[in-house]
């Protein structure tokens, strides 16, 4: 087996499949309000088309699948969908990125079929500042979906929080003491510049000041080094001395972790991105519907390798171009 190295000797061992662009929400920094036109779904590829890449490139050593979207329960047959991907030789951790709204009639189900690790997006823990901020009023819903996970088993459940200066900045310490209770992982997002610019310059708030306003509060947090405590991601994590929980900070902006990096972006439509920030993609889709072989999959892959950016270089693409689409991308 020949592993998917890239030109810069980093191994990738971790694919985000985004099923669908389609979401339930409409988060301000993600989609405009009237939603976006939506990839018509002869476009998106099936779930036999997603195993062929996911079970192509488990060969060559992908261990790692997160499930993401849009949103990623609003698509049928998500459940049977994961129990295949479990199955598939070589996959040793399956994950789903979600807004939580149908968790709480589905994470039962999705227990069962192999799924472990859950992480949630929920800014606010006040429901008129969530229903400002995913332009729904359904905060209760989100959180009655958490506590089923929870019950259920599902261990450590993250708690994804984009911060917005202004906005919900000032919720970061309900948020971390939410960690003395709760055994669960609250991580901090740097909000990333998309198709907001405007709003991003007004709103964006580095790590620092978050950190320091919150030890203000609470005294030192203590760094958490080591993958057996879960450290294995772009969060720097940290805990409340003696809390149950974890407290992270994802610099997704300003961060310096791309010389680690060990993923790639499959999008709903068949392309592979390897950089978050880059435009660079590979369809795979074209090749599929045209009775490609495994080799040529693997071919498809090697390009990928190839074409995977050192760094981002956030800070060379011109304004109008960062990040236009995050929905499609799954973050
Ligand atoms: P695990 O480490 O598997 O728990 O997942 P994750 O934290 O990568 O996944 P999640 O979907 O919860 O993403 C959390 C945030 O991290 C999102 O805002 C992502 O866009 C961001 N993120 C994930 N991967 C990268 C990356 O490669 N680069 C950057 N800049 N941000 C990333
Ligand atoms: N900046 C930071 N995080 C974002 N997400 C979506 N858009 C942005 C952005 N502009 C987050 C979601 C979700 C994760 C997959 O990506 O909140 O938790
Ligand atoms: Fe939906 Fe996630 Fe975008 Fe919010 S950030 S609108 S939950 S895809």
């Amino acid at each position: 087996m020949q592993p998917l190295v890239d030109a810069y000797q980093r191994e990738i061992t971790y694919m985000r499949v985004s099923i669908t662009d389609r979401c339930n929400l409409r988060c301000v920094y993600c989609m405009p309000e009237e939603g976006l036109e939506w990839t018509p779904s002869d476009e998106i590829l099936s779930y036999d088309e997603l195993l062929r890449i996911i079970t192509v490139a488990a060969r060559r050593g992908l261990r790692k699948i997160r499930i993401t979207g849009g949103e990623p329960l609003v698509r049928k047959g998500v459940v049977e969908f994961i129990d295949r991907v479990h199955r598939v030789p070589g996959i040793e951790e399956i994950a789903l990125t979600t807004n939580a709204v149908f968790l709480k009639d589905m994470a039962a189900d999705l227990f069962k079929a192999g799924l472990r690790g859950i992480n949630i997006s929920i800014d606010s823990l006040n429901p008129d500042t969530f229903a400002k901020i995913v332009r729904r009023d359904i905060f209760h819903k989100v959180w009655e979906g958490i506590e089923e996970a929870e019950r259920v088993g599902f261990t450590p459940l993250k708690l994804n929080v984009v911060l917005q200066q202004g906005v919900n900045d000032h919720e970061a310490i309900d948020f971390v003491n939410l960690t003395r209770t709760k055994p669960y992982h609250v991580r901090f997002i740097e909000y990333m510049p998309c198709a907001n610019w405007d709003t991003w310059v007004k709103t964006y708030k580095p790590f620092q000041a978050v950190v320091d306003e919150v030890e203000t509060m609470t005294g030192k947090m203590i760094p958490i080094n080591g993958a057996n405590e879960g450290n294995t991601g772009p969060a720097e994590n940290f805990r409340i001395p003696g809390a149950p929980g974890i407290v992270g900070f994802i610099h997704a902006v300003s961060h310096d972790f791309c010389d680690t990096c060990n993923r790639v972006r499959l999008t709903a439509d068949g392309q592979v991105r390897p950089c978050l920030f880059s435009e660079i993609a590979v369809d795979f889709r074209n090749a599929l519907r045209n009775g490609c072989s495994d080799e040529e999959i693997e071919g498809l892959l090697d390009q990928v390798l190839y074409v995977k950016p050192e760094y981002h270089e956030l800070d060379m693409i011109p304004e109008e171009k960062k990040l236009t689409t995050m929905v499609n991308l799954g973050g």
